[in-house]
C-alpha cells in the first residue's frame, strides 16, 4: 500500500462520527468536484456529490445527508435514497443507478483519498 502521505487528507477521523458525513472541495480528474465522504456502519465511504437524477448536489437544498433512519443517504432536491456502503439507488426513480464512488482509506486515526481521480 502507497504510503498515505502521498494521498489528499479528508479529515481526522475523529471530524467524521457514525452516521455523520463531510464535503469536500477538491479536485476530480482535474476539474473542481465536490466529494462527499460518510462513515457508515464504521466505514467511511465517499462519492462525487451528483445525484445520478439530475446533476445536483445531494446537499443541494440543506445539509442533512443521511435520511430521518440513518441508513440511507438522500438528495435533499427530489428525495432519491441511496445505499450509503454502494451509492445504488433504492428508490423508484432512477432505482439502481449508482453515485460515483471515490476511494478512501482510513489510517491511523486519518481519511485520505486513495483515488487516483483526486487531487487537491
Ligand atoms: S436531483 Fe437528486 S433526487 Fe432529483
Amino acid at each position: 500500500m502507497k504510503h498515505p502521505d502521498s494521498y489528499l487528507k479528508a479529515c481526522d477521523s475523529a471530524h467524521l462520527q457514525e452516521g455523520r458525513h463531510i464535503i469536500c472541495e477538491v479536485h476530480y480528474n482535474h476539474a473542481p468536484e465536490s466529494i462527499i465522504v460518510c462513515r457508515f456502519k464504521g466505514q467511511c465511504y465517499a462519492y462525487v456529490n451528483r445525484c445520478v437524477h439530475m446533476p445536483k448536489r445531494l446537499n443541494c437544498e440543506h445539509d442533512l445527508l443521511f435520511d430521518t433512519t440513518g441508513q440511507y443517504l438522500r438528495c435533499s432536491m427530489h428525495g432519491i435514497i441511496y445505499t450509503p456502503e454502494t451509492g445504488i439507488s433504492q428508490s423508484t426513480m432512477c432505482n439502481g443507478e449508482q453515485l460515483k464512488a471515490v476511494k478512501v482509506i482510513e489510517v491511523d486515526g486519518e481519511i485520505y483519498f486513495s483515488d487516483k481521480h483526486v487531487s487537491a
